[in-house]
């Protein structure tokens, strides 16, 4: 039943005119006729198609959902280019979402000596295309990641989009491609697809979210799973592997990440897992662009999940916030004592050694700690038992759970997030949209987004940071956001200070954009 569809009719419009009101009686009836209707070309705007494996509000786990769910947005209301979408049809896109798609057709993908069927869906939202990559064998399963083909999984989600393409007859001049999952898509480019007509035009980017996965497989994926001609053996083999970001970094004509200062600490190999040779080798090809956030999602003002809304000039919808919460979570309902939250994955990057060590000096003091998050066992267990121990001091909720998430971002006053490493992190800037005051390490995108109180005399900044990965440089540190929570004017001064930072898409937006154009010209 699949009709092949032309998705590009918008390249070419006609326009009419009218004739010029100075035109003579004396004219013929042919002349006017001919001036009547113009034929004008108009150049279409330039295509960009984001390839990724989750984009909100459909589909996320995290970080990267959120930036696929906001940065094409972005663009598009720039409206300098044509901007769409492609991720996997998971299981865990609802039907409300699905009952707004419209199917576009389906076809079968080769990969290696596999033929899989392909179905393609589509639906307009916010300005932006979206293309949901549909196959039940490798998306019907829960979560989006883990299971023990993802290799498989991802390579046949990039073969597809290359497919797609032809499909469609919409070859994008830009393919923009995030992390190790979509890794392929640029592999497949510049290997397979690279003498085909129409493909050989499309410029890649690849953008890193988290260098530390990789995307790493056996020899024996190589030809059998992934299906790579033997010549580009050497473009994908690293350290006695193949590493798929390897591949995409060396075979894109630029690639990013998603800060300045991670863009130059993944040069070490404290950040770069191993990759640190191949970022120098290439570094005549990196950018460094910092995440924006949508702040009509992450609003005070608007979110409806909040127990009161508030603004930068009247914070008092947020003391409400706070009351609420202590109540809900049964702790003592006291505005004085300052509430610290953690809201994050559960893993080690994350800086939970540095909690771990200090944590019940923290409890020592005279707050209130909330952590909410899911991840590794260890670290699960670990805060489950400290709460178990600090009734009235401390509660532990393992969930993944957005909601909950904002009321926790609103409730409280202080938000710690020491990572190890943190490419950019959006819970801080999160945070702040909360006007809830954040303490971080300075790393990556902690480093870009937070200028710290701390440092600057006290005057100016949006939240406290330390710098050494040390606990008690950190214990030090959230101590001077306790003591200076006790000083009203102050705090509401920072609180202010936080709330109002531009975390806004504008500026990247357009620093991307600036890329785009330097790729495409
Ligand atoms: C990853 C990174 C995080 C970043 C996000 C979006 O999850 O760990 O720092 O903010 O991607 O780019």
């Amino acid at each position: 039943m699949a009709v092949k569809k032309t998705e590009n009719a918008e390249t070419k419009k006609t326009v009419k005119k009218t004739a010029g009101k100075t035109a003579t009686k004396t004219a013929t009836k042919k002349a006017v006729k001919d001036t009547s209707k113009v034929e004008v070309k108009i150049t279409p705007k330039k295509s960009i198609l984001f390839v990724a494996s989750e984009a909100n509000p459909f589909a996320g786990t995290g970080g990267l959902a959120d930036v696929i769910g906001s940065l094409p947005k972005a663009l598009a209301k720039n409206g300098n280019y044509d901007v769409r979408v492609v991720i996997p049809l998971y299981q865990s896109v609802t039907s409300a979402w699905r009952d707004t798609f419209r199917f576009v057709g389906n076809f079968n993908v080769p990969l290696s000596w596999r033929n899989q069927y392909c179905g393609v869906f589509t639906t307009k939202y916010e300005g932006v295309t979206f293309y949901f990559i549909d196959n039940e064998y490798y998306f019907k399963r829960s979560g989006l990641y883990g299971h023990g083909d993802d290799g498989e999984r991802f390579a046949f989600f990039s073969k597809a989009v290359l497919e797609m393409m032809s499909y469609l007859d919409y070859y994008p001049d830009l393919m923009h491609s995030h992390d190790w999952q979509s890794a392929l898509s640029v592999i497949y480019l510049k290997t397979l697809y690279k003498d085909r007509e129409r493909y050989d035009k499309i410029r890649a980017l690849f953008t890193i979210h988290n260098i530390e996965y990789q995307g790493k497989f056996g020899f024996d994926m190589f030809a059998d799973v992934f299906g790579l001609p033997e010549y580009a053996y050497d473009m994908v083999e690293y350290d006695g592997c193949i590493n798929l970001m390897k591949g995409a970094i060396q075979l894109a004509e630029k690639f990013s990440t998603v800060s300045r200062t991670y863009a130059s600490e993944i040069k070490d190999s404290f950040f770069a897992h191993g990759l640190q040779n191949i970022i120098a080798e290439n570094e005549y090809k990196m950018t460094g662009i910092l995440n924006g956030i949508d702040e009509d999602v992450y609003s005070a003002k608007k979110d409806e999940k909040l127990f009161a809304n508030y603004t930068a000039t009247d914070l008092s919808g947020k003391k409400v916030c706070k009351e609420e919460l202590q109540k809900m979570l049964n702790l003592p309902v006291n505005e004085e004592i300052p509430m610290i939250s953690i809201i994050t994955r559960l893993v080690s990057q994350k800086g939970l050694d540095l909690i771990k060590a200090v944590f019940e000096d923290i409890l020592a003091e005279n707050v209130q700690v909330v952590i909410l998050g899911t991840g590794d066992k260890e670290y699960e267990d670990y805060f489950v038992d400290v709460a178990n121990r600090y009734e009235g001091k401390c509660r532990t909720i393992i969930a993944y759970n957005k909601d909950l998430a904002s009321k926790i971002y609103s409730g409280t006053d202080i938000f710690l997030m020491p990572s190890k490493h943190e490419p950019c992190g959006l819970s801080q800037m999160i945070a702040c949209k909360y006007a809830t005051v954040p303490v971080v390490r300075s790393t990556g995108g902690l480093a870009d987004s937070i200028k710290a109180y701390n440092d600057e005399e006290r005057k100016s900044g949006n939240g406290f940071k330390f710098y050494n990965y040390n606990a008690h440089e950190m214990l030090y540190v959230i101590k001077d956001a306790i003591y200076t929570f006790g000083n009203k004017k102050e705090w509401t001064k920072l609180q202010k200070s936080a709330i109002k930072t531009d975390f806004t898409w504008k500026k990247s937006a357009c620093e991307y954009e600036k890329l785009f154009e330097n790729i495409l010209n």
